[in-house]
């Protein structure tokens, strides 16, 4: 008898479980209150985009901006937080409805996803610690830089890599790249302007400015085909004419 019970209980379970997992998958299902919910995938280490607050929710200036959206959209998200390098993936599979990332909408990246309207440019920049004597690309020449896994920076320092004697050491959250450059274990990270502008000011850290110009400005990102996409630069661009994204760039760009 007991141990009938116990199998039922098994069976329940393993049946309720499924339905979850049926369930739980990205795209639209409603919440039972009429809204929708798009399943939005970041990767939560790149200050002041998308970072972990004190109390470890995610925050952040694309936090903000995929929520308004969202919300001119009639829609509640879910944020899921992953590797940078698994975003692109994930959307191809439709696991998430999009991407707000830092994403720089690269060439490369439009053959396997849709970008919306840029809503940020910032070049990119190398980091590293005062008095490291590094100013320039040249002097990179028989060092060690960091970058993050999956990125354009990731791509672009294998390039310089070709040209001389650097060693590229790849990681999987910008932090991480940090810590290894505050202890030397590294000589220099390469990040985006405005990620790599906030380090430097909160650590007390030196950088130079990426002379190759041609970074592509950021953009949220959608599986293919997407029916969401042009209601997301619908509302994007009123942001840009009503003042909105100014203030959110006012909220989380602007370092004094
Ligand atoms: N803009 C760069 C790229 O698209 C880096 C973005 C990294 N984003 C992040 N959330 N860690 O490759």
């Amino acid at each position: 008898m007991k141990k009938k019970n116990a199998i039922l209980l098994l069976i329940t379970s393993l049946i309720v479980g499924l339905l979850a997992a049926c369930g739980s998958g990205a795209s639209t299902s409603g919440d039972g209150e009429g809204k929708k919910v798009l399943v939005m995938g970041t990767s939560a280490d790149f200050p002041p985009f998308e970072t972990l607050d004190t109390n470890g929710e995610i925050v952040g200036f694309d936090i903000d901006l995929a929520k308004h959206i969202a919300n001119e959209l009639g829609y509640e998200i879910e944020i899921k937080d992953m590797s940078f390098d698994g975003l692109i993936g994930a959307l191809q599979t439709k696991r998430i409805d999009f991407v707000a990332s830092g994403m720089s909408a690269t060439e490369k990246r439009k053959e396997s996803v849709d970008f919306s309207i840029e809503y940020h440019r910032s070049g990119e920049m190398f980091v590293s610690l005062k008095d490291s004597g590094i100013n320039s690309i040249e002097d990179l020449d028989g060092k060690k830089i960091g970058v993050q896994l999956g990125t354009i920076q990731e791509e672009g320092a294998n390039k310089i890599a070709e040209q001389m004697e650097l060693e590229v050491k790849t990681l999987n959250k910008v932090p991480d790249l940090i810590q290894e450059l505050k202890s030397k274990r590294v000589d220099a990270v390469y990040l985006d302007k405005t990620v790599a502008e906030g380090y430097i000011k909160e650590l007390d850290l030196a950088g130079f400015n990426d002379p190759n110009e041609s970074t592509p400005g950021m953009a949220i990102a959608f599986p293919k085909g997407s029916e969401i996409t042009e209601s997301f630069n619908k509302v994007i661009k009123e942001m840009q004419e009503n003042g909105e994204l100014e203030k959110l760039e006012k909220k989380w760009l602007e370092t004094e």
